[in-house]
């Protein structure tokens, strides 16, 4: 089969890794991809939402699949734009409609009330409705959570007074920060806003692949760090590293998760008339205290996406066994139950080098050192080579005019390392973020520290 991978991000890198290393890969392509892309593949330098000039190279190449990795395309909708041509490519990835999962929290609240799956109550109102919001706004206590209802780059959702020393006022701060959001704090995304419970409990990211005929395979789970800083500190980013498994997401609460959430999903998927073949991540929280008619210990969901996690792929991907492009092609041809997952019983932990200054302003273009080291496979398939080895996602690399590898976003590069446990994963990726080197080089050293008290 050729393939065309969607995407530029460490997520890319990491799904062009595990698809260079399917019998089943004839030719693969990225576009636009990475620095690191093209050691698995032939990058393209056509933008994610080009779909002229991605059907243009499509046929060119004779591409029988599309594999996309960001939301932007699937909620502009690249999986309908190609449906109903004759000879196209088959579009790993969602219907524009069912994208709405992600592109609006008050479609993806509504669907999950629907079909009652376990969430925060909530309510949306628009700028007319503020005094409304208003009311709903005091019938619940602090800490507010305040979402965006389109996509915001990941910045839409404000939680207010987490912290309960900040109580005081949370209510006023809550409603000025509501009208702010309403007034176009996030421009259109945020012209409706969900009004949410808030939920208490340690949260972790689940990932289905499904084919759009009720059949589904849940991978491996991982959990994500989002702050920049140590001990889960300061600003959000994109994500600072992963660890997958995660300890507390033992059988008894994946049960729950598969009765509560995964089936009720891919069967309201259906019964909603929503064509979804693809990846469906379930961002959920195990409550640490009871809700509605929940448990301390039992599964919620926070969020859906319509993709893959970033930096959630790079610790899922080496996880998986199987010939990941197999289990795609089960997915486009609805027969995912004729597939097999097999899992690493390893634990993989991904740590993400950043530039100084992420998640504010950053630079540039600085040149990267350390990448050649033996320690990194590259690709290496051999999975005792592996064990000892790390491999590297890169993020946000380019070449440039002499060759080199730059740095080229706030996120560079990802260090993922297997392991008999995380500590000793995460020491194999620390050896490694301390070899890569660049000027104003960031990353958390303590990724998966805190599921050891699980
Ligand atoms: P989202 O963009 O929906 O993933 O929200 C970003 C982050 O905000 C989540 O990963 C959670 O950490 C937090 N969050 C969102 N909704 C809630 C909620 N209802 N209760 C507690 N935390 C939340
Ligand atoms: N790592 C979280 C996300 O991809 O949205």
């Amino acid at each position: 089969m050729n393939v065309l991978l969607l995407g530029s991000g460490g997520r890319e890198c990491a799904i062009a890794w595990k698809l260079a290393q399917s019998a089943k890969c004839d030719q693969l392509y990225i576009a636009p991809g990475n620095a690191g892309t093209s050691a698995y593949g032939q990058n393209v330098a056509i933008g994610v939402n080009e779909f002229d000039k991605i059907a243009q190279f499509a046929t060119e190449k004779h591409i029988d699949m599309i594999v996309v990795g960001p939301e932007d395309p699937l909620v502009n909708g690249i999986s309908d734009f190609f449906a109903d041509r004759p000879g196209a490519p088959k579009v790993i990835g969602p219907s524009k409609a069912a994208a709405q999962l992600e592109g609006s929290k008050d479609f993806a609240k509504g669907f999950m009330s629907r079909h009652g799956i376990p969430t925060a109550r909530y309510q949306s109102f628009t700028a007319a409705e503020y005094d409304e919001a208003c009311r709903f706004l005091e019938s619940l206590q602090a800490p507010y959570v305040l979402k965006a209802d389109g996509l915001a780059a990941g910045k839409g959702v404000l939680i207010i007074a987490e912290d309960p020393a900040e109580k005081e006022d949370a209510l006023t701060r809550a409603k000025r920060e509501l009208k702010a959001m309403l007034d176009g704090m996030f421009g259109a995304a945020s012209a409706t806003v969900v009004i949410e419970e808030f939920m208490s409990g340690i949260e972790c990211s689940v990932f289905v692949l499904t084919d759009g005929e009720g059949h589904y395979k849940i991978l491996p789970v991982a959990k994500d760090y989002k702050r920049i800083g140590e001990g889960d500190t300061g600003l959000n980013t994109g994500g600072m590293g992963n660890c997958s498994p995660v300890p507390f997401a033992d059988d008894t609460f994946m049960q729950k998760v598969e009765e509560r959430i995964v089936r009720p999903t891919i069967e309201g998927l259906k019964s909603d008339g929503l064509r979804y073949k693809g990846f469906i991540f379930l961002g959920l929280i195990r409550m640490d205290r009871d809700i509605q008619q929940y448990h301390a210990g039992d599964p919620m969901v926070i969020e859906y996406n319509v993709r893959m996690g970033d930096p959630e792929t790079e610790v899922v991907m080496p996880r998986i066994k199987s010939d990941l492009l197999d289990l795609l092609e089960g997915v486009a041809d609805g027969t995912l139950n004729q597939k097999t997952l097999e899992v690493d019983p390893r634990t993989a932990v991904t740590v993400v080098l950043v530039s100084g200054g992420y998640p504010g302003s950053y630079q540039k273009g600085k040149v990267m050192s350390g990448l050649d080291n033996a320690l990194f496979t590259q690709g290496t398939v051999d999975p005792a080579h592996n064990a000892e080895h790390s491999i590297l996602f890169h993020a946000g690399t380019a070449l440039d005019a002499e060759g080199r590898t730059v740095t080229a976003g706030g996120r560079v590069i990802c260090v993922t390392s297997y392991g008999n446990d995380r500590n000793e994963a995460l020491a194999q990726s620390m050896r490694g973020a301390q070899i890569i080197d660049f000027e104003g080089k960031y990353y958390r050293r303590d990724i998966g520290k805190d599921l050891n008290n699980f």
